[in-house]
């Protein structure tokens, strides 16, 4: 990671940041090209909840092709309820305001999405997208949304273009939904659908193709996984993405209670897999992180198997800039409330999992990290003996040979002290990159 992209962060307005971990070593394992980094991008939801219009996703895309692109952050996310119709009434928790086609699928409010209209869905705003170098991605929920069972719509089979029909009769939406399993967070908004039934697997056989046909490249799939664990639709869902002609990465959400023993089932499914609840700019947020993304190194599964190439634990986003609040019918309209240093310690998070991180990078440097979780400044030191015993044969012993610099403060190090210590803020840390010869 360049050290310009840590000042980006602070400079750039209406810009929630998301995924994960950025690891500086890049396993090597099993030849996978895919996704042998963690994928990043930016994601509406922390700046827009769901009320982003498409002139909106456009102008924060071309931010990100500008400032963000050559550091690697290559997506951009439409999240939640795009289906949704701003209008008097319509929120999150709302039932009738979606739009759907004749086959029960979502479609892109107009009012909201222009170029949607006339049956393009997201034709037009994936070809904008990609036409900047970036690629695209949509939220979209578990299986069948409440207003198509209510209407009962018939079901597409793709393979013929009509009405899905089996044993002598057409299928509809009452048919496959399972309204006992709607969505707890969500309990107006989407069920399952039966994926033990034909017609249920053909329903989201028929979703996922016209996401392929709109020019996605990347889906988050909402209320499938931690709390809301579906692995019957997540299993059929992968199956379907791994046939397409064309790459989806496929990502999966929530992460409330995520273990490494849950997501070890997801083995070859899928591409990321929040582990965290939603991260909001609170400290308590940015603090609970440290744990989990420990466990998920020490259990060895950054990166795991994933689908069609490597899959990635995910620690939803980073909230900095303008942002709205959760689950609000309002843009972007205050700042950040973390400080400098939370900011910079939410940053750093993401490529540690530990209070105090040791890695190296691709080209021979070291990476040491400080965290302080302290509410009180604290002097945080490592002793070099202790980290050459971490990376053997890195001449680490030898204080002389190793200069560098701390990434926040910019201070350099013709020659690093031992041990290598820091006064590091309240919440802060310290972010040294080394090269020892
Ligand atoms: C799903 O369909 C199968 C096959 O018809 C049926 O046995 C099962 O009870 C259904 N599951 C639910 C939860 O409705
Ligand atoms: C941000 O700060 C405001 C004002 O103190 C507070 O009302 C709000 O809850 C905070 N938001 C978060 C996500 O902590």
């Amino acid at each position: 990671m360049k050290t310009s992209l840590f000042f980006f962060f602070f400079f750039c307005c209406s810009l929630s940041l998301l995924f994960c971990f950025h690891l500086p070593r890049v396993s090597s394992s099993a030849g996978v090209d895919r996704l042998k980094l963690p994928p990043r991008g930016w994601n509406s939801y922390d700046s827009f909840c769901w009320t982003i219009s498409e002139d909106d996703f456009l102008t924060s895309a071309k931010v990100v092709a500008k400032y963000l692109k050559s550091h690697g952050y290559e997506y951009v996310v439409v999240d939640y309820l795009w289906y949704r119709r701003l209008v008097p009434g319509a929120y999150v928790e709302s039932l009738g305001f979606d739009v759907i086609d004749q086959w029960g699928r979502m479609v892109p409010a107009p009012d909201r999405w222009p170029s949607a209209k006339s049956g393009k869905g997201f034709t037009e705003v994936a070809k904008e997208v990609h036409s900047l170098g970036l690629k695209f991605g949509i939220h979209v929920m578990r299986g069948l949304s409440r207003q198509a069972f209510d209407a009962n719509t018939p079901i597409l089979d793709i393979t013929t273009g009509r009405a899905y029909k089996e044993s002598g009769r057409e299928w509809r939406a009452q048919d496959i939904g399972i309204k006992e399993r709607s969505c707890a967070w969500m309990p107006h908004g989407f069920m399952s659908v039966n994926t033990s039934l034909p017609a249920g697997r053909a329903f989201l056989s028929s979703l996922y193709h016209q996401y392929a046909e709109w020019g996605v490249d990347f889906i988050k799939h909402d209320c499938v996984f931690g709390a809301d664990f579906n692995l019957e639709e997540i299993t059929y869902v992968s199956r379907v993405l791994k046939k397409l002609n064309r790459p989806i990465l496929y990502s999966l959400s929530p992460g409330t209670s995520v273990t490494p023993t849950m997501a070890k089932e997801l083995k070859g499914l899928a591409n990321m897999y929040r582990v965290t609840a939603d991260d909001w700019d609170s400290w308590g947020d940015v603090a609970s992180h440290f744990d989990v993304a420990r466990d998920f190194a020490k259990a060895e599964m950054v990166p795991g198997e994933g689908l069609l190439g490597n899959s990635w634990p995910d620690l939803d986003m980073l909230p900095l800039g303008w942002l709205t609040d959760q689950g609000v019918n309002r843009g972007p309209h205050r700042q950040c409330n973390l400080t400098l240093d939370e900011q910079r310690t939410q940053v750093d998070v993401r490529i540690s999992g530990v209070r105090s991180w040791i890695a190296t990078g691709r080209r021979g440097e070291i990476y040491v990290a400080f965290f302080n979780l302290n509410v009180e400044k604290t002097l945080i030191s490592a002793k070099l003996s202790d980290m050459a015993k971490v990376l053997p044969g890195r001449n680490l012993e030898h204080k002389a040979a190793c200069k560098g610099r701390e990434v926040w403060s910019g201070q350099r190090y013709g020659a690093v002290g031992d041990p290598l210590e820091m006064v590091v803020e309240k919440h802060g840390c310290a972010l040294f990159v080394l090269t020892c010869s």
